[in-house]
C-alpha cells in the first residue's frame, strides 16, 4: 500500500501533485511519500510485536539521510555493508547497538571503525575475515561481537543476480561446515559469538525458501547450544518482495506467523534487514517526455531519465510500471520508454502497451524507492537527480540536484599536463 494516486486526473504523492513538484524541482526527480515510509515500517514492527526484535533497515536500498532519520525515529536500526554506510547510519542518528554489518569484503579500516563505534554485530562471511576481526579487536583491546552468516543453500526463485543463499553464491559460510566454524570462533580471544545470520536473496515472493532456510538455522542453533555456544540474535536478513506488476508477495505478518512455531521455546531476539519492502513502493521517479518517434516496429518515447538514474530495468530486466502524470482518454501504443544514454540497454520500459504520451508531458516510473537513486551514477556526465519527500500537503527537498561543477569537483590535472 502506498499514498500515490490520481486526484482530479493528475498524479499525486499524498496531497501534492506532480505538476507542483516538477515546477518546483525539475526532472528527473525522485519523490518519496513520508506516510508510506512510516506505514511500511510500522507494519513490519507490528507484525513482529510478539518477538523481541530489531528492524535493521538495509541502507543499500536507499541511504538518503531523511529516510534514515525517519526509520531511526521509529526505533529502527541499520544493516550496513561498508564504512560509508556506517558513517551514514550514525550520522542519521541510528544507535550503534542496532547496527549489523554484513558483506564478504570488509576492509581492516572498516572493521576498526565499526569496532570503535561498538556496533551490535559483524555478520562474518569467511574464516579469513573472522581472523581479521579477531586481530583488529586485539589491537584495540576489545572483544568483537559476531554472528556467522550462514549460506543455507536454498533457491529463493528470484533473479539470478539477486540470489544470495544458494551454494553457488559468494555469500556466507556453507551450512555443512558451520558448526566447526563456530567452534573455531568460540576459541578466539577477541571475538564473542552473539548471533547467527542468513540473507538468501531479494524480491522473494514465496515464504517457502525463508522457512526452509530458517529451519536449517534453528537446527544449527540447537546443535550449538549442545556444544555450549549460546546464540542470542537470530538475523533473518531481508529479501521479501514487493509488487511491481502482478506479483502477490507475502505480508511481513505472514512471515511472522509462520516463524512463530519454528522459534517456539527458544530465547532469541529476531533481527531483520528489510530494504525493498520499506522503501520500494514509497518512491517514484518523475520524468519528462523529451521526444517521441516511430521506429521500425514500435514507438520510442524518449524521456529525460536514463539508466544512470534508474538502472534496474537495464540490469535485471526489471519491470516498473510507467504512467502519464495526466490521466485522460488516450489510445494505447506499443513502445519502448528509453533514456538519453548512448546504449541500447538504456530503457525504463521495453515492449510496453501503454497510453500514448506527447512531447513535453510528464510520466511517473513507479516502485522506484528501492535501489533507484542508490544505484544511480554520473554515467554520460549526467548530474544526479534531486530527491523530494512529501508529507501531506508539504514537500521538502532532501537532496539537491547536482550541478555540472559537482561532476568535476574531485578531479585533478597533474602539473605536468597543465
Ligand atoms: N541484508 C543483506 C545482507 C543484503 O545483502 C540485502 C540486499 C538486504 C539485507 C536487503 O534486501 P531486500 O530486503 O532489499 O531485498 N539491487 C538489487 C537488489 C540487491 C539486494 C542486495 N542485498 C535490485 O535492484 O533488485
Amino acid at each position: 500500500m502506498h499514498y500515490f494516486d490520481y486526484k482530479n486526473s493528475v498524479f499525486h504523492a499524498e496531497d501534492v501533485s506532480m505538476e507542483t513538484l516538477v515546477e518546483a524541482y525539475g526532472t528527473p526527480l525522485y519523490v518519496y511519500s513520508y506516510k508510506t515510509l512510516l506505514r511500511h515500517f510500522k507494519s513490519y514492527d507490528d507484525s513482529f510485536k510478539d518477538f523481541p526484535h530489531i528492524i535493521c533497515y538495509a541502507l543499500k536500498a536507499n541511504s538518503n539521510a531523511a529516510i534514515l532519520r525517519t526509520f531511526a525515529s521509529e526505533g529502527g536500526g541499520a544493516d550496513i555493508v561498508s564504512g560509508g554506510e556506517l558513517f551514514r547510519a550514525l550520522r542519521a542518528g541510528i544507535p550503534p547497538e542496532k547496527i549489523v554489518y554484513a558483506g564478504v569484503g570488509k576492509k581492516e579500516d572498516e572493521i576498526i571503525y565499526a569496532l570503535r563505534e561498538n556496533i551490535l554485530m559483524f555478520n562474518v562471511e569467511s574464516e579469513q575475515e573472522l581472523m581479521a576481526i579477531d586481530k583488529a579487536a586485539a589491537k584495540l583491546g576489545k572483544s568483537a561481537p559476531i554472528a556467522l552468516r550462514i549460506n543455507p543453500d536454498v533457491d529463493p526463485a528470484t533473479h539470478a543476480k539477486i540470489t544470495t543463499g544458494h551454494k553457488k553464491n559468494k555469500f556466507g559460510i556453507p551450512i555443512e561446515g558451520a558448526l566447526e566454524f563456530y567452534k573455531i570462533a568460540h576459541k578466539l580471544k577477541h571475538v564473542k559469538i552473539v548471533g547467527i545470520h542468513e540473507h538468501i536473496g531479494s524480491q522473494i515472493i514465496s515464504l517457502k525458501p525463508f522457512l526452509v532456510a530458517l529451519q536449517r538455522l534453528v537446527s544449527l542453533i540447537d546443535e550449538l547450544k549442545a556444544e555450549g555456544i549460546e546464540i542470542k540474535y537470530l538475523d533473518i536478513g531481508g529479501g521479501l518482495g514487493i509488487q511491481y506488476l502482478d506479483e502477490i508477495p507475502p505480508h511481513p505478518s505472514e512471515l511472522a506467523e509462520k516463524i512463530k512455531p519454528i522459534l517456539q521455546g527458544r530465547n532469541l531476539t529476531i533481527v531483520m534487514e528489510p530494504g525493498r519492502t520499506l522503501v520500494g513502493n514509497a518512491g517514484l521517479l518523475v520524468t519528462k517526455v523529451l521526444y517521441t518517434k516511430k521506429g521500425h516496429d514500435r514507438d520510442f518515447i524518449i524521456v529525460d531519465a536514463g539508466m544512470n538514474d534508474m538502472i534496474r530495468p537495464a540490469m535485471y530486466d526489471a519491470y516498473h510500471h510507467i504512467m502519464p502524470v495526466h490521466k485522460k482518454k488516450r489510445k494505447d501504443v506499443f513502445a519502448d520508454i528509453v533514456g538519453p544514454i548512448c546504449e541500447s540497454g538504456d530503457f525504463l520500459g521495453k515492449d510496453r502497451e501503454l497510453p500514448s504520451m506527447l512531447q513535453g508531458e510528464y510520466a511517473v516510473v513507479m516502485s522506484a524507492g528501492a535501489y533507484g537513486f542508490s544505484m544511480s551514477s554520473n554515467y554520460n556526465s549526467r548530474p544526479r537527480t534531486a530527491e523530494v519527500l512529501v508529507n501531506g500537503s508539504e514537500h521538502y527537498l532532501i537532496r539537491k540536484r547536482q550541478t555540472y561543477e559537482d561532476l568535476v569537483r574531485d578531479e585533478l590535472i597533474p602539473e605536468f599536463i597543465k
